[in-house]
């Protein structure tokens, strides 16, 4: 249950998790989000950051390993 004292810490640190979108790459999801598969089945996750596919190419999905960069995508859509 959320306390003050945790609503004061969250109002002075930001957001726990933070999701941002990179320029033609990854979503890189900081902070402690779980990370669930399309069966509802926990990711493994060995870092704070964990970047997350979305050219829909990386032979490590749902993690990004690099591929992206032989293939243009912009903001929220691809190109
Ligand atoms: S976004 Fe990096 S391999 Fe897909």
């Amino acid at each position: 249950m959320e306390t003050p004292r945790d609503r004061d810490r969250a109002e002075l640190l930001g957001p726990d998790v933070t999701i941002t979108v990179c320029p033609d790459g990854p979503l890189l999801v900081r902070g402690p989000a779980e990370l669930i598969d399309g069966a509802g089945v926990p990711l493994p996750r060995h870092r704070n950051t964990v970047a997350l596919c979305r050219c829909g190419r990386s032979g490590i999905a749902p993690y990004c390993d690099g591929t992206h960069k032989k293939r243009r995508i912009t903001g929220a859509a691809e190109t």
